[in-house]
């Protein structure tokens, strides 16, 4: 029996809206690309094709951004997604690959020990012993596997990497080839190939971006979402399909719990209430799209397996506080003048004040 894969990459899980898109899209390919750009951004924001199939919104936020970013991939020029963590860079990333390549599962995760190895290539170590350095023997990073295929590659927290190991990319990037010291050869890439970057706000000084890498790049800075609408839909959208990946027993969380959950979180993080009357301070944590998404997912399966099945206050509190308080030094005093100034004074969140101060 095969198991069932907890989570699909982008290609597999949405092979039908791509198929259904590549049969309507009628309009100019970049070399190598399974969609026009016009398509790949309708497959990001979502929209109804001619033929009536319904594709569904994976990036929720500006059209625009998403028309800017793939623009970048059709040109000379590497995309650089920055912004906080949280605000869909990797999501964004993935579904960029699945869309234009096919593929999303080049990707390199980058940290502060990821080497030039895993950015250029390596050796079949039995296979160099024994017959010495000959291209059977290369071991090719996901780097050279894209720029072979003519396709895309993701490198995910660029900033991570030390900036020596980073400027690796520096040859695939300008000259679009790897050079092979070892074999007196170099490997050019394909039509098609381009590299899409991720990075956050809060690692830039760690390993900033060599000037030199910088001029390769555009950058598309992904915001946290502008209205409080718009942060609900995406969360609503994410942890209904999180809840069915994990299929979780009970009832999804009332929109009414999630509207709370998010717009406690864009309180604190924007430092100032909804109706704008009231400034509040700004705890430690990030308090994104990503983090809301978690505390009710966690809500959710508290509910289903330890309550009633319907998410509550009692539910969510829990994972909120723990959200909220990431500094014990600092955070507690911020969360308490919230509940006591914000949270209480509203009617109908009685019930989350409640479950909030039981827990503190
Ligand atoms: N604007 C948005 N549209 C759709 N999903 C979003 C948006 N912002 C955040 N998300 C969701 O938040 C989650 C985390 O995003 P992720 O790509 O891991 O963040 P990052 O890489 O920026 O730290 C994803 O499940 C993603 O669907
Ligand atoms: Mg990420």
């Amino acid at each position: 029996m095969t198991a069932t894969v907890l989570r699909q990459h982008a290609e597999q899980q949405y092979a039908a809206e791509l198929a259904a898109l590549a049969a309507a899209d009628d309009r100019p390919r970049p070399p190598r690309w399974r969609l026009s750009p016009w398509a790949v951004v309708t497959y990001l924001v979502g929209g109804t094709l001619a033929d009536g199939t319904v594709i569904s919104p994976k990036y929720i936020g500006s059209r625009r951004l998403m028309e800017i970013a793939v623009a970048t991939l059709a040109t000379d020029r590497a995309l650089l997604l920055i912004g906080v963590p949280g605000t869909a860079k990797s999501w964004v990333s993935e579904h960029l690959a699945a869309a234009i390549s096919g593929d999303s599962t080049l990707t390199v995760q980058g940290t502060a020990g990821t080497s030039e190895e895993s950015l250029r290539y390596g050796w079949n170590y039995a296979l160099l012993l024994s017959r010495g350095p000959t291209p059977e023997a290369i071991v090719p990073s996901p780097v050279m596997r894209a720029m072979e295929a003519g396709s895309l590659v993701r490198i995910e927290e660029l900033t991570r990497i030390p900036s020596d190991v980073q400027d690796t990319l520096i040859s695939p990037l300008s000259e679009k080839t790897l050079p092979v010291p070892e074999l007196g050869i170099e490997r050019q890439a394909a039509e098609g190939f381009n590299l899409i970057a991720t990075a956050n706000n809060r690692d830039r000084g760690v390993n900033e971006l060599s000037s030199a890498l910088k001029r390769r790049f555009n950058t598309v800075v992904l915001p946290t979402p502008a209205t409080l609408a718009e942060e609900v839909a995406i969360v609503e959208q994410r942890v209904a399909a999180q809840g069915r990946a994990l299929r979780l027993p009970g009832t999804p969380p009332a929109a009414e719990q999630i509207a709370r959950v998010v717009t406690l979180f864009r309180e604190l993080r924007n430092g100032i209430t909804e109706d704008g009357k009231t400034k509040v301070k700004s705890p430690s944590g990030t308090l994104s799209p990503a983090e809301a998404i978690s505390v009710l997912s966690h809500g959710w399966s508290l509910a289903a397996h330890f309550g009633d099945g319907l998410p509550g206050a009692h539910d969510l509190a829990a994972g909120v506080l723990g959200a909220v308080i990431k500094d014990p030094a600092q955070d507690p005093a911020i969360w308490r003048e919230y509940l006591d100034t914000v949270v209480r004074e509203r009617e109908d969140w009685r019930d989350l004040y409640r479950a909030c101060r039981e827990l503190a």
